[in-house]
């Protein structure tokens, strides 16, 4: 198949989150099952064409954008690392010459709405410009899906796109670019379509929704979060739109990048180890506690904690139970950025509990490897969790995760059974501090009390996989569903 995918982000190039380690990925595992993938992105001002060997395409992308008139970019050509699969970076220095993907200090940019619609309608003009015709396109998250509602309106009658269906892939209900209506007519897509029935929810344009109606098919990261998103709990006001879409919602699990996870040759980690040897991983323990700064002592259970620093990650339950559970004899390191009090908070944290607690505000890869390898437990209390890829790592990693049971952490976490000794980690299901306090305080008796057990848990878990094979052959599925569901039996 033909598979052009449209993406804000993208591993190495641009990441916020765990949407880049997918749409970075993803179209590698597709190329090797013989599919002709191309990626389409924003070339943002971080991203250096020399550092990533980017070559200039000779002319210029017309990009009509309504009322704003046409926009003109250029467009460097590079290539997945490691792969043959070319990555377009749209050059618009107006909407991506700027530092930040969507904002700067947490204020989000006001033009978000032009420069995501432009990243849409480009994606849409590109093929002609590579001489591209695809059978799918596939958009992600609300950043590009008006991609489907172009397919089905202006380029309805585009030969180039005459045999392709869409597929939107929702990695967050929460963020759904919601706009003032005036983008309407820089979507240049008519105003009928601002209604209930599409873009328009709650006076403003809406454009996951409109995403959510027009793609031919939809999935989400893991079934858990399929199910979840079409209740009002987890579906942020569209999870009416997403039941009416039931009948053509998958969930995918997302896959482990296992080349880069992985025990047994990270480079990034103190020593190496395997299920079979777990030595590396007590030098990892001693080597992490001194980059904290805590006292180096194998006799205390170590919890890490890699993650954004917003609501949606239960950061909040976590600082109301955190001076409860740093009142046991335990340690937590934490490294992450996002809301600004979290930051000031966790920063009096470490001050208050200089021996038990350190945290490190800021984006920093290398050290999220050490948190991986050296933490005994990870923490990841999450309101709600598409998929969640760090306790996948976690895992791989023998640090048993510590979850509440929601989307993508319940399906990859198995629950520990104290008779069967069986399970990879521990869960609950409440979200509020109480509940992360006792199940925290069940992972330290366990600790403590139960190491036959937890041997059993370590091996479990690094057992268990979450390959980008199985996943990649899931969405080829789906990309034939996609084409049976828009032309009968084609596919
Ligand atoms: P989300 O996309 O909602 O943030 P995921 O679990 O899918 O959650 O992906 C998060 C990704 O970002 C993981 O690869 C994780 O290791 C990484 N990450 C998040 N915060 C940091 C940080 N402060 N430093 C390094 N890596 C981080
Ligand atoms: C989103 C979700 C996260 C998921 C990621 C990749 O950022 O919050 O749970 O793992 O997308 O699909």
């Amino acid at each position: 198949l033909k598979i052009l995918m449209a993406a804000s982000e993208c591993v190495p190039f641009a990441k916020e989150g765990g949407l880049a380690d997918v749409v970075g990925v993803l179209p590698k595992h597709l190329a090797r099952l013989g599919h002709d993938v191309r990626v389409v992105m924003p070339r943002y001002y971080k991203v250096d064409p020399e550092k990533y060997g980017l070559k200039q395409l000779p002319g210029v992308l017309t990009v009509p954008m309504g009322i704003i008139g046409e926009q003109y970019c250029g467009v460097w050509e590079g290539r997945l690392p490691g792969s043959d699969v070319p990555v377009y970076f749209l050059e618009h220095e107006g909407y991506y010459g700027r530092d930040g993907l969507y904002e700067v200090d947490n204020v989000g940019f006001l033009d978000n709405d032009n420069r995501f619609i432009f990243l849409s309608r480009a994606a849409m003009e590109l093929p002609k410009m590579i001489g591209f015709a695809p059978d799918i396109v596939h958009a992600h998250d609300w950043h590009t899906a008006a991609v489907p509602l172009l397919l089905n309106t202006l380029y309805v009658n585009d030969p180039r796109f005459a045999r392709a269906a869409s597929v939107l892939t929702v990695h967050n209900m929460q963020h759904q670019g919601n706009f003032y209506e005036g983008a309407m007519d820089v979507l240049g897509v008519g105003w009928e379509h601002f209604t209930f029935l599409g873009l328009e929810k709650d006076g403003e344009v809406n454009l996951l929704k409109g995403g959510i109606y027009h793609a031919t098919v939809l999935n989400t990261v893991s079934e858990g979060y399929a199910r979840e998103m079409q209740t009002p709990e987890y579906g942020w006001g569209l999870d009416g739109v997403v039941r009416e879409r039931a009948a053509d919602l998958t969930g995918i699990l997302n896959g482990v990048d296992y080349d880069d996870w992985n025990p047994e040759t990270d480079p990034f980690i103190a020593a190496t180890y395997s299920a079979a040897d777990l030595t590396g991983k007590k030098l990892c323990k001693r080597d992490l506690q001194r980059a904290f700064g805590l006292p180096e002592r194998d006799d205390v259970p170590l919890f890490g904690l890699v993650s954004r620093l917003v609501k949606q990650k239960g950061i909040d339950v976590l600082a109301a139970a955190i001076p409860r559970i740093l009142a046991l004899d335990v340690q937590v390191v934490m490294l992450g950025a996002g809301e600004p009090w979290a930051h000031f908070y966790f920063g009096d944290i470490r001050n208050a509990y200089p021996t038990k607690f350190n945290c490190f505000i800021g984006y920093n890869n290398p050290l999220a490897h050490k948190i991986e390898a050296g933490a005994d437990f990870f923490l990841m209390p999450s309101a709600f969790e598409p998929c969640g890829l760090n306790q996948m790592y976690s895992l791989r990693y023998g640090t048993l995760p510590v979850v509440r049971a929601t989307g993508g952490l319940d399906d990859s976490v198995e629950n520990f059974d104290e008779a069967r000794l069986t399970g990879t980690g521990f869960k609950f299901w409440r979200l509020d501090a109480g509940a992360l306090f006792d199940t925290v305080g069940w992972a330290v008796h366990t600790w403590y009390h139960r190491r036959d057990a937890v041997a059993r848990l370590i091996a479990n878990a690094m057992a268990a996989r979450f390959t980008w094979e199985d996943a990649a052959a899931k969405y080829e599925e789906l990309y034939r569903r996609a084409l049976r569901r828009r032309f009968g039996t084609k596919g």
